[in-house]
């Protein structure tokens, strides 16, 4: 089978760091051309990896021929740049999130389902070996029933000049648009399940910019799990633990250090069922069983399986509609000034 051909969009900031070297590792793919609205980056890339640059996506896509468009850019661009690369008839991988709102998200997937190509979306934690892993143990019950969860999601950003993501106009929100969503996904990725009441609190207390720099989101599954959510710009990096936290009727998955972008960290475990009940609330501690993040590359594994997809001529729109989903929840969220 021919490779994949690869067109990217906003090809400085992601799309440089882990996605274009993502594409070139995979066997299925080549990368056929680069655009980015600022020149010298267009420039700087297309020069790095030797093909053509441009600083427009329509003349970039009408002057180069390829299968598949990458969209690296700020949010406010995603919706009309996937439907740009749609129009001409191309599959896409869109960064999360999917768009500024659910309503945008809703009208792009349902363009995509209509021309039967495929839309992804940058969800890249779930390929992470232990979220797998965590998956795998709830599903068989070595959690027993989960009754409570946690993340807790930061990075470090302070006031920086002209940043997108701390304009409301261009990023839709702060931490809880950009770090909060991942959160989202992976919780209800990882849970099987959907979160059906929301309620959240932010506030922007440590930066000067426009958006929240903290989040806490509480909800409530359709199940019934109980959760929150902590996102934050304002803790320092190696202040967070970046904590996962999965508490059911039989025990528990803690994960350290794996909410990121790459497979590390750990996963504790522990199978501890009770019967009766303890009066005398006197804890013996046992010890969980621990396993390593792989160190593989979350990147690579989402455009394989993209790629896996165009190659068999198949789309799975499951992860894009719950992309649509997650904005959802966000759209409440801000709609219901939690400040
Ligand atoms: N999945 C992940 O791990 C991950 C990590 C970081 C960012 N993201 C997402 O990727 C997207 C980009 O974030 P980033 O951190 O790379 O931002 P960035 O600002 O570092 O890079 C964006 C690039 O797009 C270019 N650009 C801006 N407007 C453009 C336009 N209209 N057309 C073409 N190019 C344009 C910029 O010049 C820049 O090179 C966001 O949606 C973000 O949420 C995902």
């Amino acid at each position: 089978m021919s490779k994949i051909r690869w067109c990217v969009i906003g090809a400085g900031g992601i799309a440089d760091r882990r996605t274009i070297p993502a594409i070139l590792e995979n066997k299925e793919s080549t990368l056929v051309a680069v655009m980015d609205r600022v020149q010298n980056v267009a420039e700087t890339v297309g020069k790095k990896y030797g093909v053509p640059y441009f600083t427009t996506e329509e003349e970039m896509l009408k002057k180069i021929d390829c299968d598949a468009v990458y969209i690296g850019t700020p949010v406010t661009c995603h919706f009309d740049q996937a439907q740009t690369a749609l129009a001409f008839g191309k599959h896409v991988f869109v960064e999360k999130p999917i768009a500024f709102n659910a309503k945008a998200g809703a009208e792009l997937v349902q363009a995509f389902k209509k021309a039967g190509k495929q839309l992804t979306v940058g969800y890249m934690m779930k390929y992470h070996n232990l979220h797998e892993k965590a998956k795998f143990l709830i599903k068989n019950g070595e959690i027993g029933q989960v009754n409570s969860v946690r993340a807790q999601f930061t990075c470090w950003y302070p006031d920086i000049p002209n940043a997108w993501r701390q304009k409301k106009s261009l990023g839709g929100g702060g931490a809880i648009m950009d770090l909060g969503v991942h959160c989202i996904e992976l919780l209800e990725y990882l849970l099987d399940d959907e979160i059906e009441s929301v309620k959240a609190f932010y506030s922007t207390r440590t930066f000067s910019y426009e958006v929240e720099d903290g989040g806490v989101i509480v909800f409530k599954t359709r199940s019934g799990v109980l959760g929150h959510i902590d996102v934050n710009f304002n803790i320092p990096d190696l202040a967070s633990e970046s904590k996962l936290e999965l508490y059911g009727s039989k025990g528990y998955i803690i994960c350290k250090g794996t909410l990121g972008q790459e497979e590390t960290g750990t996963l504790a475990h522990l199978y501890a069922p009770q019967g009766d009940y303890n009066a005398q609330q006197s804890r013996e501690m046992s010890e969980p069983c621990v396993y390593q993040g792989e160190k593989g590359n979350l990147y690579e594994k989402q455009i394989d399986d993209f790629c896996q997809l165009i190659a068999n001529g198949k789309t799975d729109y499951f992860y894009a509609d719950r992309a649509v989903q997650v904005q959802e929840i966000v759209d409440k969220i801000y709609n219901e000034k939690g400040e």
